[in-house]
């Protein structure tokens, strides 16, 4: 007999979504399709090669610890690493307030853990990462949404829910933001720190994108304003490789020690060769310099998509211009659908992401995310023409 599991599950995994992403890459894959619709940092610029050498190096050492298993904060020389890099920014952090993590995808689910009590207020821009989205769910916060603006979050609706709700944190991706790939004003920054000043919530600053800046100047952290209210998630996805899952968090002590527990409980520590391997990557090779390859190669492709744009896409059509990140953000007229849009747009052999999956509460939206990263110049090209084609048909 086969056991029903119905009602087994907990209730806090009701109505918590398979990631919408997933799903939609599943029909996109067929080699025909000109996809626009992943999130994926560009594969030539994975460094193989560099890898290759960094691996065999520990590998025939004699030193078998790199086999064991080890402290749960991390490979101390890789946290001093990520410290310099911080240092270079001009951000002062302690390697002890840097945890380790499973890709900042767990640094999520560890922020959720540690802070979210079922129906606790978390406030998040809209439209809003969706695997943040997805993570905090899980414990079943009460979302309040401030909509991003072309120079960043609303300040003044930030200020009102701040002080009529109360959230515990505000979840914000100040640089080329997924989906949007807007970024931050310098002022936005410093508004929203001063004002969060001695209030008691924290900002959950997350940054995978903030190296790939392609055009303009670099911004100041929250940590810059407000360092001990500010909690920062980096990653190596996008700037070494996303499958090694290497991320990081950095907290405060008081918050430190209960993201440990949580990590403990997890999983005891992230993957301590793959820690060993970044930080002989780090030690051996220049990242910056493959940072600015990436920098190029994405800011050509994204040029690329913003003239295709301005030529295929019909009027009343209108887009974010990212300075950075894999991403741009696409708006259509009132009234008009991106879930229609995208069916059409499959049968012509080109795919996006329609931006239903980045609100928490609205459906059938006329916004969808376009990526960059990954299509070469002729791509783009025939791609945004295909989708332009759609637009012009679209009621
Ligand atoms: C805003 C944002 N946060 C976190 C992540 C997860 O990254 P990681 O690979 O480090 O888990 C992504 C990945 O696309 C992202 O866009």
């Amino acid at each position: 007999m086969k056991l029903s599991t119905e009602k087994k599950f907990a209730r806090r995994m009701d109505g918590v979504p398979r990631s919408f992403i997933r799903e939609i890459l599943k029909v996109a894959i067929s080699p025909n399709i000109i996809s626009f619709a992943g999130g994926l940092p560009n594969k030539d610029f994975f460094p193989l090669e560099e890898l290759q050498a960094c691996a065999i190096k520990l590998m025939s050492g004699s030193d078998r610890n790199i086999l064991q298993y080890a402290n749960t904060e991390g490979y101390l020389p890789l946290r001093e690493k990520i410290a310099d890099r911080y240092l270079q920014k001009g951000l002062s952090v302690k390697p002890n307030n840097i945890l380790i993590t499973n890709g900042s995808q767990q640094g999520l689910d560890l922020l959720g853990k540690i802070f979210i009590n079922e129906g606790d207020g978390v406030l998040m821009e809209e439209p809003g990462y969706l695997g943040a989205i997805q993570a905090f769910s899980i414990f079943k916060p009460q979302f309040m949404t401030v909509p991003l603006q072309k120079n960043g979050i609303d300040i003044e609706l930030f200020k009102t829910k701040v002080a009529n709700s109360n959230p515990k944190f505000a979840y914000l991706i100040p640089n080329f933001q997924n989906p949007s790939g807007i970024s931050y004003e310098e002022s936005v920054r410093k508004e929203i720190s001063d004002f969060c000043r001695d209030k008691s919530l924290f900002l959950v600053e997350d940054d995978p994108y903030g190296d790939i800046r392609f055009k303009g100047q670099a911004k100041h952290s929250f940590y810059h304003y407000l360092p001990e209210q500010t909690i920062m998630l980096g990653t190596f996805s996008k700037t070494v490789v996303p499958a090694f899952r290497m991320g990081w968090i950095v907290a405060p002590d008081d918050v430190m020690e209960k993201l440990v527990i949580a990590k403990q409980a997890a999983d005891l520590h992230t993957d301590y060769f793959t820690q060993r391997l970044v930080h002989q990557y780090l030690s051996d090779y220049n990242i910056d310099e493959h940072i600015a390859k990436i920098q190029t190669t994405y800011g050509k492709q994204a040029n690329a998509m913003l003239d295709a744009i301005g030529k295929h896409f019909p009027e009343g059509v209108t887009h974010t211009i990212p300075e950075g990140g894999m991403f741009l953000w696409v708006t259509l007229p009132e009234g008009q659908e991106a879930l229609t849009a995208f069916d059409m747009a499959i049968k012509e052999n080109v795919a996006f992401v329609p931006g239903n999956p980045f609100y928490v509460d609205k459906t059938n939206v006329n916004t969808f995310r376009l990526n960059f990263s990954c299509s070469n110049e002729a791509e783009i090209e025939e791609g945004i023409r295909r989708l332009g084609n759609v637009l012009k048909r679209l009621k």
